[in-house]
């Protein structure tokens, strides 16, 4: 592959602190004079403007699991073709707040698609793009939304149920368990701070 900056992905259920430690990190990042091109899906660029309204906002919208998915899938494509890839080819260390793994977990495990589709689907969009590096945020369904509660404006899929949330959260683990390498689970449930200073040593080890 061409590309030459490091790509890290943040995932994990609604309110583990994802755009918390992204954002951090991208402080971090900055701290030790690298690039950083700090993202997140869903939503990027004109196409995201629509997808994230209709994935998130638009209530009214009831949709078919298998729409969702493509949803997913168009925005992620053009968000790597307008914004990842040109940022890692220009050497930014890239750092985007949710990416493939979460269609796995909540379109995969949390609706119930075939597996196997979904992921074919999700990496698909990808454009060959793999991240150098995961964290997921791993955080009990209800602290995740009992952190969110207060946040103005909850999304369709903030108000699924606990079943929903706890199966996504599951689902996570089982990527984390299929690719270690690639995959490193932190213990969220404890001070932002304390968070930082775990995810900022994994981050300098797997990147240098
Ligand atoms: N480690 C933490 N402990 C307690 N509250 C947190 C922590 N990290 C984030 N929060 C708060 O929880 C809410 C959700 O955090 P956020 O980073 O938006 O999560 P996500 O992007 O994963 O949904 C925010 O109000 C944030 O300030
Ligand atoms: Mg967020």
């Amino acid at each position: 592959m061409s590309e030459s900056g490091i790509f890290i992905t943040l995932e994990g259920i609604e309110g583990c602190g994802k755009t918390t430690q992204s954002l951090a990190l991208k402080d971090f990042l900055e701290s030790k004079d690298c690039k950083v091109t700090h993202t997140q899906e869903p939503g990027w660029g004109v196409l995201g403007k629509y997808t994230r309204k209709m994935l998130l906002d638009e209530k009214e919208l009831r949709l078919e699991p298998f729409a969702e998915l493509c949803l997913f899938c168009a925005d992620r494509a053009q968000h790597v073709r307008g914004l990842i890839k040109p940022s890692l080819e220009e050497g930014h260390t890239v750092v985007c707040d949710r990416f493939s793994d979460s269609t796995v977990a909540y379109q995969g495990y949390g609706r119930g698609l075939n597996l196997d589709l979904v992921e074919k689907m999700a990496w698909a969009a990808a454009l060959g793009v793999i991240p150098d590096l995961t964290i997921i945020l791993d955080l009990p369904a209800e602290a995740g939304l009992e952190r969110i509660k207060d946040r103005g404006g909850t999304t369709k899929i903030d108000e699924e149920s606990i079943e929903f949330h706890t199966r996504v959260r599951e689902g996570f683990y089982k990527i984390a368990e299929s690719e270690p390498k690639r995959v490193v689970v932190v213990g969220a449930d404890k001070p932002i701070d304390e968070l930082a200073a775990e995810i900022a040593p994994i981050v300098m080890k797997r990147v240098g």
